[in-house]
């Protein structure tokens, strides 16, 4: 598994061109943010629950969260110090959040995620494991969920079929293109993101069914993928 530190992430800047483009590149981020809300409402709301928020960057998912409902005390995480440090003030106003500054390697060989989770949710942070690495973090989540809480990811996977990728790379080529035009800019960075998304050391995306089969595996069950176009899935299981 890469060492965090080797990373694109961690280096400064990053993070920031990543958070300006962010609504340009992920296609249907703001349906994917109201599905997660709407998850959250039908099978979790009611009880003052604790969630995790794993590769939080500067926090939407948590924040999408503590928005409809205050009695939730949230967690954040991340490997980036940058990233923790705009999640923090993101969350200022919000005083029922802690923050950790971890990886997930950290994560999966040190027991540093206490006390145990309702909901653990994350967003196109877990593509950046090999399936190893995938694997060794689902079974840390899955011991620190409380029995019938849910582990929610979003995030990029590898179509099972070269003629797959091919119209999903399309997709995506289209939806940012449409945005390009929407607000009007003429940069080709959306060249460069597809092209990164699996030439590029730090991705590692992997099947949907190989990530559904791994959580069956480990004892997730009510496992499926809630959300789908192309290369962007929302997918995840109940303990
Ligand atoms: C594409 S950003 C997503 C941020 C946020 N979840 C969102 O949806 O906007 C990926 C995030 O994962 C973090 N990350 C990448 N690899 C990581 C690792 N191995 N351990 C911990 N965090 C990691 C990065 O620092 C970054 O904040």
């Amino acid at each position: 598994m890469t060492d965090f530190n080797q990373t694109n992430w961690a280096k400064a800047g990053f993070s920031q061109q990543y958070i300006d483009k962010a609504d340009i590149y992920i296609v249907e981020r703001r349906r994917m943010l109201g599905l997660l809300v709407s998850f959250y409402n039908h099978f979790l709301r009611g009880k003052p629950n604790h969630i995790l928020d794993l590769g939080c960057g500067d926090g939407i998912l948590a924040h999408e969260l503590l928005k409809v409902d205050d009695a939730i005390s949230a967690t954040l995480v991340d490997g980036s110090a940058d990233m923790l440090r705009k999640a923090r003030e993101r969350l200022k106003d919000f005083k029922n959040a802690r923050f950790i500054n971890a990886s997930f390697q950290e994560i999966i060989k040190k027991d540093i995620l206490q006390p145990d989770f309702d909901f653990i949710v994350s967003s196109l942070a877990v593509h950046h494991l090999d399936m190893a690495g995938k694997i060794s973090l689902f079974k840390s989540l899955y011991a620190h969920l409380r029995p019938g809480g849910f582990f929610l990811n979003v995030d990029v996977i590898l179509a099972p079929a070269g003629s797959l990728e091919q119209w999903y790379l399309k997709l995506w080529q289209e939806w940012m293109d449409d945005r390009k035009a929407e607000f009007g800019i003429s940069d080709s960075i959306s060249d460069d993101i597809i092209r990164r998304y699996k030439d590029n050391e730090d991705n590692k995306p992997d099947t949907l069914d190989d990530q559904l089969n791994a959580l069956k595996n480990m004892g997730f069950h009510e496992v499926d993928c809630f959300y789908k176009y192309g290369i962007f899935s929302i997918y995840g299981g109940r303990k």
